[in-house]
């Protein structure tokens, strides 16, 4: 289950690396460019396979060693990728019979990828051994955090239908179905004379002179979901055996790959990771990119994911590759953030000089550095890194919309009542009408519990399979607001037909029965008019228009809510609504217009009661007091997107205005301008707002001391300098408001900034960490190292010229003479200073008082160095301070950093001193220890938070 995080501080920042494709005299220039944008994590190794194993059996690892080590050195994490989505070209001519074969018999050729019949037994030996050569190198390497399984599995080729696929679909059917009798009957064989007398007589549903059996269609689709599933799982498990401590994803690709059901497969990986695309031509495609996030995010049930690839500009494989304009990537991003994400990686790093994918965008462009994407890349991770306290929160969903595989598998067979209703269209419809009245959408299964939401709308949900139903009557009777779009409720699981009169699956729960189906001629549209006396018409509008498909609706317990004005279903009911237990349910059975959508939205919120939920955001016209239910015109931003974060104390809310005009809303009671095409974070609940003195934004007080906190660095790199000691308690601090008493100083800025208090004390337990690993030889993952390091001098004997010995491997990605000390810059060198400091130490870690211009101390074995913030970078001043008596002595080995367990977002809360730090560890879960309470935290007079701008004023 998609529980476990990969060991990574922070917002991951990354993209795609293939050095493969490149001499090793680039690597070093690459890792050096990552550094300078801010990458923390690469994915290495996706297509490799060629590469690796040149010739059955011989494996060629040396220049993967190489570049795992160079990342790691430098501090990089990787997502180790299995090469299987590639098979080399002896694979194909050792096992012809191993081709993919397409639904008109054509067996596809090698020279591209994904050229495997995913039932092959080749392609399982064959895959199986790459796989677990890599398991077993580099299941234990330091590096290696996340493994990445394959590469979009069921893209661009969902199906097979080879003679091995065919034979293993009848498997399939024996192991679903307990005999032919049920098959025949599930697949409506008696239809067209398609009945089985023997299991060999079954096929994979080829193309044929007509349309062929849809029962057989849909089980040939599920068989293909989980013939790629089980290539998946097979790989998983050879990872999991050889590296159990290293999560294990695969690339989805949500709402765009209709040949695999993602719902089954989420359960199966550690991580769920998605590939997201623009289509360029679209203007809107960032409603696509919002839909795609939140149905990410929902696989996920809520938890953390990553954005594995998206583009910096253009992408190379549709007609028109428009390059994104200007800050459209920074948009981009962050809407992957705001809806979840806790990584943003590209396709890809580098652009690549030959192959299919030469002319798609990189972080770093043919064109090199001196280029916009290049600057806008670096000033993005710099961003991200600002960000890191976004880290394990949640989105708050506002409602949520029914997503089906299954049902559009359904809905998109041959022969459907009208090419005009198609299943992605609908649920796009009410998506955008969601999005722009500022709602947050989770997705859900149609059997899903669906009890914590106020309102569910199921836009197109042609396959309903009787649990389905009950679910959603149940969800109803206890409560909820049920809004079902037409053409819903019409099949079972095999396309067929429920019994009695339309929407069988959902006539109970509707109250409304379908006579007739009235789709409309290409271009026609029928009016819809409010009932009157609802209270829901505008005094001088009608509802909009039904747009190519309408019903004759009679009612059957639900009452009018709008009618057909026009057209062949003039004067029936066109909207509906039913009581039911304690909820209701709307029947939408027109294929509405924009309007119509938008105003029927707002009135089934307003009719769930969302309207009144007070999310203390608002536009600023309009009636609603909530983010959600606002009726139709309620005054959100057309083109502002809004999405709430939370770790339970603080929200983030991120505004991204993707039109040209500026947007307001009011937070709270302050008002929020989003400038066209820009974006902001607005950290509310617990945040002082520091002021800017020079370049000196603000002070605040942190356990003794009274701390500068300086610009222009980003936000979370802000320079925290010791100014003073901190007044007695009660008095005024040194400097800051007068009266509080210590905590933060929060008098309102203009450029206002999280403050990142130094870590606590913690020396006592990280010595004590230490020498337990110095005394008990290699522990394993979090204790020792498996591999040399990098070493300057002996341990735990001053090098010649005085110094200490340096950190461990993974910690230092960097070291420069500056002046009369080393610069010794570390890994999560992005991250807040605290943050740094444990980073710098890991298990060596114990972070002394701060000291004039120290901004802490770590102890490194047995020495103690005073660490200084300069200008983004942190120094490890190596000046023997003192030793620690009982550190080991003479170890053979560096203690193997682990990312520790350490408290992050130590930003201290409003009205609630002291508070528990929330936990931001490696790990999300059980295993996440809270960190310990700050001794001080000021009241903040703010009820909305300062803006959390991480790159520019
Ligand atoms: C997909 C693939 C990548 C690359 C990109 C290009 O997402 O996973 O390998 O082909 O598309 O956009």
């Amino acid at each position: 289950m998609h529980s476990r995080w990969p060991r990574l501080a922070g917002l991951a920042y990354g993209g795609e690396y293939y050095p493969e494709q490149w001499p090793a005299e680039v690597w070093e220039q690459d890792v050096a460019l990552m550094r300078e944008a801010g990458v923390t994590l690469v994915s290495v190794g996706i297509f490799a396979w060629g590469m690796l194993e040149p010739r059955p059996g011989q494996y060629e690892f040396g220049w993967l060693d190489r570049v795992l080590g160079l990342l790691h050195d430098a501090g990089i994490a990787v997502d180790l990728g299995t090469p299987t989505a590639a098979p080399p070209p002896w694979f194909l001519r050792l096992h012809p019979q191993s081709r993919p074969v397409t639904r008109d018999g054509r067996a596809l050729g090698g020279g591209s990828r994904q050229a495997y019949c995913p039932s092959s037994p080749a392609y399982a030996e064959a895959a199986s051994g790459i796989t677990r050569q890599l398991a077993i190198r580099y299941g234990r390497h330091p590096a290696v955090v996340l493994w990445h399984v394959n590469n979009e599995y069921g893209a661009p080729l969902g199906e097979c239908y080879c003679e091995v696929s065919a034979s293993a679909f009848r498997d399939w059917l024996r192991a679903r179905y307990d005999d032919l009798e049920t098959l025949n009957e599930r697949w409506g064989t008696a239809f067209w004379s398609q009945r089985y007398a023997e299991w060999e007589e079954i096929d994979a549903p080829r193309a044929s002179t007509s349309v062929v059996n849809p029962g057989q269609r849909l089980d040939f689709a599920r068989f293909s979901s989980d013939a790629l599933l089980a290539c998946f799982t097979r790989e998983r498990d050879i990872l999991r055996a050889a590296s159990p401590d290293v999560p294990v994803t695969t690339n989805f690709m949500a709402n765009n790959c209709k040949n695999v059901d993602y719902w089954r497969w989420a359960s199966e990986v550690d991580v769920i990771s998605n590939d997201n695309y623009l289509i360029a031509e679209r203007a809107d495609s960032y409603l696509d990119l919002a839909m795609s996030a939140d149905l990410t995010r929902s696989l996920a049930d809520g938890g953390p994911w990553l954005l594995m690839e998206h583009s910096t500009s253009a992408v190379s494989w549709q007609p028109r590759n428009v390059a994104k304009r200007p800050g459209e990537m920074r948009r981009n991003s962050l809407a992957h953030v705001a809806r979840g994400a806790d990584g943003v990686l590209f396709f890809q790093w580098r652009a690549g000089r030959f192959g299919a994918e030469k002319h798609h965008s990189a972080m770093l462009p043919q064109a090199g550095t001196d280029t916009r994407v290049w600057r806008e890349v670096v000033a993005l991770g710099r961003e991200l890194a600002g960000l890191a306290g976004m880290r394990g929160s949640r989105v708050e969903p506002d409602i949520a919309m029914v997503w089906d595989w299954e049902s559009w598998w359904a809905q998109e067979l041959e022969w459907r009542p009208s090419v005009d209703l198609g299943y992605l269209e609908r649920v796009r419809a009410w998506y955008e009408a969601s999005w722009r009245a500022g709602l947050t959408v989770d997705f859900a299964h149609p059997e899903a519990d669906l009890s914590r939401y106020r309102l569910v709308v199921a836009p197109s949900l042609y396959l309903t399979t009787p649990e389905a139903a009950e679910n959603l009557r149940g969800y109803v009777e206890d409560g909820g607001t049920l809004l079902v779009g037409c053409f819903s409720g019409i099949v079972d699981a095999w396309d067929r037909v429920h019994p009695g009169s339309y929407p069988g699956g959902l006539r109970e729960v509707l109250g409304v029965t379908v006579e007739e189906w009235l789709p409309l001629r290409a271009g026609e549209r029928s009016g819809l008019a409010w009932e009157a006396g609802l209270g829901w018409e505008a005094a001088d509008a009608g509802l909009g228009w039904a747009d190519g498909w309408t019903e004759a609706v009679r009612l059957a317990g639900a009452k009018a809510v709008a009618r057909y004005a026009d057209g062949p279903a003039a004067g029936g009911p066109a909207v509906t609504r039913h009581e039911l237990g304690h909820g209701q349910a709307w029947y939408v059975s027109a294929r509405t217009d924009a309007d119509a959508t938008a105003a029927l939205l707002a009135a089934a919120c307003e009719s769930a009661g969302l309207a009144a939920v007070d999310t203390g955001i608002s536009p600023t016209t309009g009636t609603s007091t909530g983010a959600a239910g606002r009726p139709a015109g309620g005054g959100w931003p057309r083109d502002l997107e809004m999405v709430r974060r939370t770790d339970g104390e603080r929200r983030f809310i991120t505004l991204i205005n993707h039109g040209q005009e500026s947007a307001d809303v009011m937070i709270g009671d302050r008002l929020v301008r989003v400038p066209g095409g820009d974006a902001t974070i607005i950290q509310t609940g617990s945040l002082g707002q520091l002021e800017q003195q020079g370049d000196e934004v603000g002070r605040a007080v942190h356990r003794d001391h009274v701390v500068a906190v300086h610009f222009p660095v980003p936000p979370v790199l802000a320079g925290l300098r010791v100014v003073g000691r901190r007044p007695e308690r009660g008095r005024a601090p040194a400097a800051g408001r007068p009266g509080l008493p210590g905590g933060l100083d929060v008098r309102p800025a203009e450029r206002v900034l999280r403050q990142r208090p130094l870590q606590p004390d913690r020396l006592g337990e990280a010595a004590d960490r230490v020498r337990r690993a110095a005394g008990g030889g290699p522990v394993g993952r979090g204790g020792v190292v498996h591999r040399p390091l990098q070493r300057l001098h002996q341990p735990g004997r001053p090098g010649p010229d005085g110094t200490g010995p340096v950190p461990g491997a993974g910690q230092v990605v960097q070291r420069l003479a500056v002046g009369g000390h080393e610069r010794v810059q570390v890994d999560q060198v992005r991250h807040p200073v605290g943050d740094v400091l444990e980073g710098a130490g890991h298990d060596h870690a114990a972070i002394g008082e701060a000291e004039q211009h120290d901004v802490g101390q770590v102890l490194v074995e047995d020495r103690v160095h005073h660490v200084e913030h300069v200008g983004g970078q942190v120094d490890l001043r190596r000046r023997q301070v003192r030793a620690l008596p009982d550190a080991g002595q003479g170890r053979s080995e560096h203690l193997m950093p682990r990312l520790a367990q350490r408290p992050a977002d130590q930003t201290e809360s409003p009205g609630a001193a002291p508070r528990p730090v929330h936990q931001n560890n490696c790990r999300h879960g059980a295993d996440a220890k809270p960190a310990p309470p700050l001794p001080q935290c000021a009241p903040a007079p703010i009820s909305a938070g300062p803006a959390m701008r991480s790159d520019r004023g």
